[in-house]
């Protein structure tokens, strides 16, 4: 057996993950904690200053409504929300957010986050709803506060989250394993907060091999949140909803502030811009073809279309954009001097937040100004913060929320004490990093309450933490026991290395899934056999092993990944047509079909082992 220390951390909130959302939960937690006289904690499997998917910094804050400044009001928010998802949104949850997020952006600026400022002092907008920032230490700026609230010595940092503890009905904590040293972890608490971000490499990336790993999401996020929630019993919703980003086409740059602040247009091979001349096929789509801004989706679509018809590559102008932007300042030293503030803002974009692309520019003799950049869509992520959905099906707010979606306590699952946000939580897009923290706060806030109402610890059985242990280190043990029958350590008769797992689940995924490979076309049969050959990779996943702690990391990580894949077939295969054309396309069911305006939620059910799949109704709050 694994020789690890057993190591006990006893809390009231346990908040699991360090990113945005967690980090707004520190901080709300810790204020209520104080007054209540409780104890949080927090984990990470990373180093919080730099972990999550604002690691790198970001170049905008992407959820800023505006409110105080007069410019919008939440109903403006939540039918932007509304229609960029095909008509499948929480309105209340999105509303619940919309409605805090700008004090979350006036905390980041009085803890020392640059916001661009225009010469009268106001906010500069990226577009409606974005700010421009100098974000490059965003992610070091919200850590701080979030440790300062609530104290160094409650951080667990490098610690690695697999499973839930759950005693009846109640979720009660997790446990885990450090990184760094031979020790196990079991955290309880009276409430848990999931908060472990989204995932990636589920599906097979663009970058196979010489760029393994680089992807547009960032690969220190495998799916824990969505393993959490599903392995302690949780409902959840929109696992369907994929989100598939347009991006500078390998190093994964953001194209936001190219379309929106420097008003680039996006034109195919011939020079014709898709947006134009595809704008028939949106009627296809209605009401959603017909809003402003076009969907995320609907865009992608219409790219999609010139891309299968052999019209790539597709090119974003970047060089006409800057032309035209100091094209219109009509003195010639001004014109200059615009046209230099221009290139320093290009390339400031991508070092703010996409590193990588401004090397590649430079290892491409990409001058923005003076060449088009390629664009192209990127595999599919489960990011229910951006412009995808998926995560837990959680409780409303009790002022907002319609009778049948609040139980309780806002942002809590479908069990009890058991709490999510960010991209943890489902059907509340475009929260991004601002509307994250402002869940993680809304969801702390009700964390406490329920931990001072629920203040009973129910009795965790012993032997279900052990049980939990041997599983959780098998890998190693694997590994000790047959290491030996090869002369390879990654080739073995016996068992199989994570990575070797990781490419057959992304395979499957990729080739019956509607992956990059398949087009994002997929249908009935396909995912079909998709599920059989899931079920075999989930038979062999006892067979793991890890030769150190980083391989037991990766084993765990692509278990997750394994079960965020699941989830996501299951669904689609449930959902019978086709609302998200440029995320996925059902060839089977190739149009939005009106009986289908509802969630498509589903359940593991922990007792039995069966999965159960469900409609719930979309109820307005306007
Ligand atoms: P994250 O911030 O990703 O945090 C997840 C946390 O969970 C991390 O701390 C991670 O280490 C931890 N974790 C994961 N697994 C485990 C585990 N098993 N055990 C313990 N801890 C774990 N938003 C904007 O506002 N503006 C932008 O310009 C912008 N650009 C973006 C660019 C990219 C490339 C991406 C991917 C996102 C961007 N976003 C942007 C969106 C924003 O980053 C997310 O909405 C936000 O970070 C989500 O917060 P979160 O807390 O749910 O997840
Ligand atoms: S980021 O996450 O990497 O920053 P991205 O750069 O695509 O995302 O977009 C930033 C913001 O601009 C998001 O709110 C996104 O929805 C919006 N956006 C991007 N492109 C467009 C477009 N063509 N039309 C409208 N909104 C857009």
């Amino acid at each position: 057996m694994a020789n690890f220390q057993t190591v006990e951390v006893n809390s009231d909130v346990l908040i699991l993950g360090g990113g945005m959302a967690a980090c707004g939960a520190a901080v709300e937690a810790a204020y209520w904690a104080k007054k209540n006289n409780l104890k949080v904690v927090l984990v990470d499997k990373a180093a919080m200053d730099r972990s999550g998917a604002v690691a790198m910094g970001l170049s905008a804050i992407n959820q800023y409504v505006g409110v105080k400044d007069g410019q919008n009001t939440i109903h403006n928010y939540v039918d932007y929300v509304r229609n960029d998802l095909m008509g499948i949104t929480r309105e209340d949850l999105v509303a619940n957010i919309a409605r805090h997020v700008d004090s979350s952006v006036h905390l980041f600026e009085k803890w020392g986050l640059p916001i661009w400022k225009d010469e009268k002092g106001a906010y500069v907008h990226e577009g409606r709803w974005q700010l421009m920032i100098n974000g490059e230490s965003y992610k070091v700026i919200v850590s701080e506060a979030a440790k300062n609230a609530i104290g160094a010595e409650n951080v667990y940092e490098r610690v690695f989250i697999v499973d839930p503890l759950v005693e009846g009905d109640r979720c009660v904590g997790a446990v885990g394993f450090s990184t760094r040293e031979n020790k196990f972890y079991v955290f309880k608490a009276k409430a848990v907060i999931a908060a472990m971000g989204g995932a990636v490499h589920v599906f097979k990336p663009r970058s196979a091999g010489e760029g393994l790993g680089r992807s547009w999401y960032p690969p220190f996020n495998s799916g824990a949140s969505a393993y959490f929630t599903i392995k302690a019993g949780a409902e959840m919703t929109c696992q369907e909803v994929r989100f598939i980003p347009v991006r500078f086409k390998d190093a994964y740059g953001p194209v936001g502030a190219w379309f929106l602040l420097f008003k680039s247009r996006a034109t195919n091979g011939q020079g014709e811009n898709y947006m134009e001349t595809r704008k028939s096929e949106l009627e296809n789509w209605k009401p959603y073809g017909q809003v402003k801004p076009v969907p995320a989706n609907l865009r992608n679509w219409l790219m999609m279309l010139d891309v299968k018809d052999g019209k790539g590559p597709i090119l974003m102008r970047t060089e006409e954009a800057i032309a035209n932007l100091s094209k219109a300042v009509p003195d010639e030293k001004e014109r200059k001097k615009k046209l230099r503030e221009l290139e320093s803002e290009a390339w400031e974009d991508f070092l703010d937040m996409t590193i990588s692309q401004a090397i590649l520019w430079a290892a491409q003799n990409i001058a923005p100004e003076e060449k088009p950049s390629e664009i192209a869509a990127c595999e599919p992520y489960f990011i229910g913060s951006h412009s995808g959905a998926s995560g837990a099906w959680v409780s409303g707010p009790e002022d907002i929320a319609p009778k049948e979606y609040f139980w309780g306590y806002a942002n809590m699952c479908t069990v009890k004490g058991l709490f999510a946000a960010g991209d943890a939580s489902g059907a509340s897009s475009h929260k991004f990093s601002s509307g994250s923290h402002a869940e993680g706060r809304i969801c702390a806030k009700a964390a406490v309450k329920y931990a001072v109402e629920n203040p009973t610890m129910p009795n965790i059985d012993n032997a279900k933490i052990e049980a939990l242990r041997t599983t959780i280190l098998a890998p190693v043990d694997m590994f000790e026991q047959f290491k030996k029958a090869s002369s390879d350590p990654d080739i073995n008769p016996n068992y199989m290395k994570p990575k070797m797992f990781m490419f057959r689940l992304q395979k499957i995924m990729d080739e019956y899934a509607g992956g990059v490979s398949t087009a994002f076309t997929t249908s009935k049969p396909l995912l079909e056999r998709g599920l059989e050959l899931l079920a075999f990779l989930k038979e062999d996943s006892t067979k793991l092993a890890a030769e150190s702690l980083h391989e037991l990391m990766r084993c765990w990580e692509n278990v997750h990944r394994m079960w965020q894949a699941e989830a996501h077939i299951r669904t689609i295969l449930f959902r019978e047509e086709t609302r998200w054309p440029g995320y996925y396309f059902r060839a089977d069911f190739p149009a939005m079909k009106d009986d289908w305006k509802v969630f498509a939620n589903c359940k593991w059910d922990p007792k039995t082992g069966n999965w159960e799949m469900m409609k719930r109704n979309i109820l307005s709050i306007y």
